[in-house]
């Protein structure tokens, strides 16, 4: 019997597809390393994904956890460098869901790092802590229903959430206190996005929006602790942070109790005195230079995702120009090498309604700002997190349709001109943006 050749090698293309983009495609490094570079990357990697552990310990290239911390690795809230999730598989909230905590700010006022802490349990909920000191407690949250009618024969229910705390250790908050929930976002092309120069960044900024789409966008400018310069911030939900090196420190600081010198400070506040009078490791730093150095070498050197230039592509992105979402999501910038890159983001602040605000200032982005997220990589999310898959900066939306219509503010008339496309046409842009 004749094999059915047509039939084999539609199953190959098909394997070959659908693995084109999996969870180790966000783990593999730039192919152009030397032996040298694959050494820095390999201990980088080891860094970001082997668990630290309190000091003083025999392993003194990884003690220094705590003496608060939320987690005891990088990749348990970027599970193979993928997006968090808000609850774990057991159904509870998880640890990637991280509280900001914070006072009141008005624009204004300048601070180093950008927003007032809230006095008892400093800017971020840790949920874990060394032996002899309590935790300080953890993230909770209710949900209100909202429906939005998609057409006659169409309503979706959307669940907004309210954040809570629960297990307060150290006494109640202060009543103005700013709560806010974000999931760890996804560690896809930072070093690319690195390169994208400011004057590029700016030269998208339409602050008063002076061609009058109804889009402003506004790069952040912050603080930076490596050069004491105010500089535009590119990474995080709100851009509060402008270098990747940066923003590793301050990452094993919040949310490892890392010490380096860019954040030398354990993150004890006043007030907790278990906290303050802990052991410490034997060096002055948990963290050394030369590791900070190769934890960002790694994650500057990871391959960004390929994008499938075909004709879905194409009509894809017509319709996703033609329903405005470009004019935040950036499709392609080209970096001064002339390399093209596809992160689909501004990385500037755009003001998302009252529904999306937490209320939380960050230097310049206000309560209701929010960076682009870039859509590179988005079709791996669901990969990596199955059914937990979720998107916005608290994780609210189960779904790519769900997360349009969270957009408010500025971003109103282009959900709106999504709400009022025809079912094939909304199918058409989600499947577009799914496949990203
Ligand atoms: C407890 C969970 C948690 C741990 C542990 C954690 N992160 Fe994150 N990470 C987050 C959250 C949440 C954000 C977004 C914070 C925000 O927007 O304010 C984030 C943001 C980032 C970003 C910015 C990404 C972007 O697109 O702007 C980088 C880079 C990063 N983390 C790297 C690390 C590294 C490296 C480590 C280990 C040293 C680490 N993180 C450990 C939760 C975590
Ligand atoms: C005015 C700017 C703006 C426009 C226009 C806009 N977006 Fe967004 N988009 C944002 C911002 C800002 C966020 C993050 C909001 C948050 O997390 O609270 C976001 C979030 C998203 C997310 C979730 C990403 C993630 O990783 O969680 C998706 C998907 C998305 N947008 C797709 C679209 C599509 C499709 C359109 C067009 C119908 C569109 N956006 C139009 C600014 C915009």
């Amino acid at each position: 019997m004749r094999p059915n050749y047509r039939h084999l090698i539609s199953a190959i293309l098909f394997i070959s597809c659908s693995t084109f983009l999996n969870a180790s495609t966000l783990q593999d490094p730039i192919s152009s390393l030397d032996d040298n570079e694959v050494d820095t990357f390999v201990l980088g990697k080891s860094f970001f994904r082997t668990p630290w552990v309190e000091a003083p310990s025999a392993t003194t290239a990884r003690d220094g956890l705590g003496p608060l911390f939320s987690a005891n690795t990088c990749t348990s809230c970027h599970p193979e460098n993928g997006k968090g999730s808000v609850y774990n598989d057991k159904g509870h909230i998880s640890r990637s869901l991280v509280t900001r905590l914070s006072l009141d700010l008005d624009q204004n006022t300048t601070t180093k790092i950008g927003f007032i802490p809230e006095p008892t349990y400093g800017s971020q909920l840790s949920i874990n802590a060394i032996h002899g000191v309590p935790h300080e407690g953890r993230a909770s949250r209710s949900y209100i229903n909202k429906s939005v009618l998609l057409d006659e024969n169409r309503t979706v229910i959307l669940h907004r959430p309210i954040y809570g705390v629960t297990e307060l250790q150290y006494g109640a908050l202060s009543k103005d206190a700013i709560i806010s929930q974000r999931v760890a976002p996804a560690l896809i092309g930072l070093g690319l996005l690195e390169q994208i120069s400011d004057e590029q960044l700016l030269a998208n900024e339409d602050i008063d929006d002076k061609d009058r789409d109804g889009i402003s966008g506004k790069a952040n400018r912050v603080y930076s602790p490596k050069t004491s310069q105010i500089e535009i911030g590119r990474y995080n939900w709100k851009a509060d942070v402008s270098t990747l090196k940066v923003q590793i420190a301050g990452a094993m600081s919040d949310d490892m109790g890392l010490t380096s010198h860019l954040y030398p400070d354990e993150r004890c506040t006043d007030s907790q005195k278990a906290c303050l009078d802990s052991p410490k490791g034997r060096d002055r730093f948990d963290v050394t230079m030369k590791r900070l150095d190769a934890v960002t070498f790694y994650l500057k050197s990871l391959k960004a995702p390929q994008i499938r230039e075909d004709e879905h592509y194409e009509n894809g992105l017509k319709l996703f120009r033609r329903l405005s979402c470009a004019s935040c999501h950036t499709p392609t910038f080209t970096l001064d090498d002339g390399e093209k890159v596809h992160p689909f983001s501004d990385l500037l602040l755009h003001d998302m309604g009252k529904d999306l605000a937490d209320g939380r200032v960050e230097f310049q982005a206000t309560g209701t700002e929010f960076r682009t997220p870039p859509l590179w990589g988005i079709s791996i999310y669901s990969k990596i997190l199955k059914n937990r898959v979720n998107y916005l900066h608290d994780g609210r939306a189960k779904t790519i349709e769900e997360a349009i219509l969270w957009h408010s503010g500025e971003a109103e008339q282009s959900k709106n001109s999504f709400i009022r496309s025809s079912p094939d046409q909304q199918k058409v842009l989600i499947d577009f943006v799914e496949r990203l």
